[in-house]
């Protein structure tokens, strides 16, 4: 939600801060600007759009500064237009701030300022902030930074912020809270941004800015760092562990079909160190510490929002069947106005591929002041979940560029899995000769899925039949049944059509009233125990003319007599279907998506990562 980007040293800033805001597009691209501190002089350039634009409007313009700052945009107050992109400068065009996050009280700060002079050209709360960071300044004759503490003392709400000033034009000031900021430590240069995304092509050592921290970087003096209330705390650099090639589209047409042929690879990266079927054993190394505490956990509670919280519909089966301890699954979002009860045997776990979710962090704060135990199950290493919660695992699927989530949400399944294993394992709620099958089935799972992905051709084929489909219906059973949850978000997300997930037999209890000859009907009725029933249903699906697309076990022979087409996917255990469910529904959204010329990877009114409410 918002990339930003700065840069401080000898180099030219404008190509920095460009390729910087590329890489961080896929938080937003409502527009995009960048502002140059050149020979004392501020030039800002903003515009409506993506980052293509802004550099086709800023063209034949001076671009030489060596200090600058960018950002690009998701709109929350004000629409996406030229005036309400950041940069955004204060009256006296002293100061230029990029901004992501909510000011929450803008409103009251604004009448006030206003009542004090100020003039607003823009409707967003940045501006406000950049007025307050003024006024005070002005009034007391403090230093920028001086007046961007006191300022930030002043504000309710999320903040990620990077400052600049003509006046004092070999410095750059930046603070944080609640949404995420990483300061790159090159030779005698400093890059800022959103995530490492931007930084990992110039240096490897990061610092993580911490909630409520001001960063002071000097071109001559350095980085020092204070926290709000003006102690000064010493920076901890940390090196980056992803690799350049991770960033790039490798040869693929867009982001998501690379991280989809990723999968393979990153499930086997996400067993790494954790998981030997030969030798039997599981071990999750980030929550060993807590193994007892989570296998004698009244309850677990998972919370999530979008596609994790499908994950964690998905990790209910497992918990309760794999280690007989009750799960309750929360959107994030609800749960944390919900007044629940939260008691120190619970342990709590938030999914989230960034790390970064609003409403998931602000759910874990709550449960944290409640006394539950914190794990996180994050992929953004170093991220702000993974910091906050008590213990937890990566993901490791690397970094996923494209906005729909797909490799992080089949290797969030494995995690939970693993984790869900290995407490059954210790809690004797699982026998050998199943804990023994379970481990051999997800040791398989990356050759099963690079098998499964030599059937894209015929997925693409399938998928031109229903391209133009308005509505479509998602089915599954038991822990399938979130997979079809998942189908349905993914083809509503990227290919724009409405979609709606079903436990199959609640189908018969309301939506198959919407069921005629031009339904699209995708259905997940592989062997197992459901399978008969779900046989049933897809009878009543082909008894109303509906068009059935079946994902079925290989050499299933009952489906295909009644289905329109059928996707085989590798004989598995029931164990791992939904993992491997999900790759052809994300390959269907995605050949569904480029036939409809959407946009794959950023798809509109979305953002990759959400911090804000
Ligand atoms: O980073 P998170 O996993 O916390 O993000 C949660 C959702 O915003 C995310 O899964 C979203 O639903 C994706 N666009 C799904 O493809």
């Amino acid at each position: 939600m918002c990339g930003i980007v700065g840069y401080i040293g000898n180099k030219k800033a404008y190509p920095i801060l460009i390729k910087g805001l590329s890489r961080l597009e896929y938080r937003g691209y409502d527009s995009a600007g960048v502002a140059l501190l050149e020979d004392g002089k501020l030039n800002v350039f903003k515009r409506q759009g993506k980052v293509l634009d802004l550099t086709n409007f800023v063209a034949d313009n001076p671009t030489n500064g060596t200090v600058g700052i960018g950002h690009t945009r998701w709109a929350t107050h004000g629409l996406p237009n030229d005036i309400n992109a950041h940069p955004h400068t204060s009256g006296d065009g002293s100061i230029t701030l990029v901004h992501n996050g909510i000011i929450e009280n803008y409103d009251i700060l604004k009448k006030e300022l206003i009542k004090r002079g100020h003039v607003f050209k823009s409707e967003t709360d940045t501006e406000v902030l950049v007025h307050l960071i003024e006024d005070i300044k002005e009034k007391s004759g403090a230093s920028l930074a001086e007046s961007v503490r006191i300022a930030l003392n002043e504000v309710h709400g999320a903040y990620a912020i990077v400052v600049i000033s003509p006046e004092e034009p070999n410095k750059i000031i930046a603070a944080k809270k609640s949404s995420p900021l990483v300061i790159g430590m090159g030779e005698d240069e400093y890059y800022l941004a959103s995530d490492a995304t931007p930084i990992i092509e110039y240096t490897k050592n990061v610092v993580y800015l911490e909630d409520e921290q001001i960063a002071i970087i000097d071109r001559y003096n350095g980085l020092r760092i204070f926290s709000i209330s003006n102690k000064e705390v010493s920076p901890y650099v940390q090196e980056l562990e992803m690799q350049l090639e991770e960033l790039e589209k490798g040869g693929y047409e867009h982001f998501m079909l690379k991280e989809i042929y990723e999968q393979p690879r990153a499930i086997h990266d996400s067993f790494r160190g954790r998981l030997n079927a030969k030798e039997g054993w599981v071990s999750l190394g980030g929550i060993k510490d807590y193994e007892d505490q989570i296998a004698k956990a009244n309850r677990i509670i998972i919370i999530a929002c979008g596609t994790s919280w499908h994950a964690a519909l998905v990790a209910e089966y497992y918990f309760e069947d794999l280690a007989r301890i009750p799960v309750e699954v929360e959107y994030a979002s609800e749960f944390r106005y919900r007044n629940p009860i939260i008691r120190k045997d619970d342990v709590v776990i938030a999914i989230s591929q960034s790390g970064e979710t609003a409403d998931t962090l602000a759910a874990l704060k709550m449960a944290k002041e409640q006394g539950a135990t914190l794990l996180g199950i994050v992929n953004v290493v170093g991220s702000t979940i993974s910091r906050v919660t008590d213990a937890g695992s990566y993901t490791h699927a690397g970094p996923e560029i494209g906005v729909a989530s797909t490799k992080a949400f089949t290797t969030q399944l494995v995690l939970l899995a693993m984790m869900a294993l290995s407490i059954g394992k210790k809690r004797g709620t699982i026998e050998d000769k199943k804990f023994q099958t379970l481990l051999d089935e997800m040791e398989a799972l990356p050759s099963k899925i690079e098998q499964l992905l030599k059937s894209d051709d015929y997925i693409r084929e399938v998928s031109a039949i229903y391209k133009d489909a308005p509505n479509a219906l998602y089915l599954g059973r038991g822990s399938s049944f979130p997979i079809a949850l998942e189908g349905a978000l993914k083809l509503k997300e990227i290919s724009y059509i409405h979609a709606e997930g079903y436990p199959a037999a609640e189908m018969k209890h309301g939506p198959i009233a919407l069921i005629d000859e031009n339904m699209p009907v995708f259905v997940i009725a592989t062997q197992g125990q459901n399978y008969e029933k779900v046989v049933s249903n897809i009878q009543e699906v082909k008894a109303r003319k509906g068009k059935l697309i079946a994902i079925v076990s290989k050499g299933d022979t009952t489906v295909r007599e009644i289905a329109d087409h059928v996707i085989e996917i590798p004989n598995s255990d029931e164990f791992v279907v939904p993992i491997l469910a999900t790759i052809p529904f994300q390959l269907i959204s995605y050949h569904i998506a480029v036939m409809r010329e959407c946009n794959v990877d950023q798809p509109r009114n979305l953002a990759k990562s959400v911090t804000v409410e």
